[in-house]
């Protein structure tokens, strides 16, 4: 029978896995499909249970679903674990299991654009379900300093449970940083835009935006005009899915040229 992949999140009409995932299944003439399936917190039980009899061999978990589908499942990877964070789920000896990749999919696209930061203070900007996983990410990687900064304090305050190092400032306010990241969904439409004043800040910084489509948030652009260095956050989602599809049918698939340019 042929084997079936889901991306399940709400709303999920604007995931990209399915064109990703289909793509490498058909260059490496794998008998398996991937489909998207919008749900609701009442679903998480029914969607797990089907990982269990088999029907269903692998799943993606996004937004809002990252945390609330843990107690459904029966362990979680170290990752998983710190982060309260899931984004891919599989079946090994029986029981279901559920990861994150999207620590290793952030790592990879910062050593893949080659920027050392090592060393370096970064402010977030956010407080949603992938700050976890970049928090664990840059803490991994060495940082000095992380600083976050959400609309909703308590959010902020909450991530301090598993990151006890973390400093937290007001939404608005902003501290001196190497890095600076937008995971916040400000951008998504084209006319969003952060107040942030770029004059401030120097011209030798590096702005990353989770957020790549648009390709080119106006907080991206406006930080080219002044001069910093910018990255979106393609290469972090295309990563994230090698690790799953890696996972799942122990293939490393290629990231080339082909690969990329679905995204587009
Ligand atoms: P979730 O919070 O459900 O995980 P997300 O898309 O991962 O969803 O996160 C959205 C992030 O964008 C949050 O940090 C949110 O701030 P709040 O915690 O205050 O909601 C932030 N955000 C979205 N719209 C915003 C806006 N207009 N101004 C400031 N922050 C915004």
């Amino acid at each position: 029978m042929i084997k079936k992949y889901l991306v399940i999140g709400n709303p999920i009409e604007h995931s990209l896995s399915p064109k990703l995932h289909n793509h490498w299944l058909k260059k490496n003439n794998i008998d398996a499909v991937y489909d998207k399936k919008k749900i609701d917190e009442n679903d998480l039980k029914n969607i797990v249970s089907e990982i269990k009899e088999e029907k269903i061999s692998g799943i993606n978990v996004t937004v809002p679903f990252k945390k609330s589908i843990i107690p459904f499942l029966d362990e979680l990877s170290f990752e998983a674990n710190e982060t309260q964070s899931v984004n891919t789920i599989y079946l090994k000896n029986g029981k279901v299991i559920g990861h994150n990749t999207d620590i290793a999919g952030f790592e990879l696209n910062i050593r893949h654009c080659k920027y050392d930061v090592k060393g370096k203070k970064v402010l977030i900007l956010g407080a949603g379900g992938v700050v976890p996983s970049i928090i664990f990410s840059l803490i991994k990687m060495k940082v000095s300093k992380i600083i976050i900064s959400n609309r909703t304090k308590k959010k902020a305050e909450d991530l301090k449970n598993y990151f006890k190092d973390i400093d937290i400032v007001d939404w608005g306010v902003v501290t001196n940083f190497d890095m600076i990241i937008n995971a916040t969904s400000i951008g998504l439409k084209n006319e969003d835009k952060i107040n942030f004043d770029y004059s401030a800040v120097g011209m030798d910084k590096f702005f990353y935006d989770v957020i790549y489509n648009p390709k080119e948030t106006i907080f991206l652009k406006r930080a080219k005009l002044f001069g910093n260095r910018t990255e979106n956050g393609k290469m972090m989602f295309i990563y994230q899915a090698h690790q799953a599809f890696t996972i799942w049918h122990n293939i490393m698939p290629d990231i080339d040229e082909e690969t990329i340019k679905l995204l587009d």
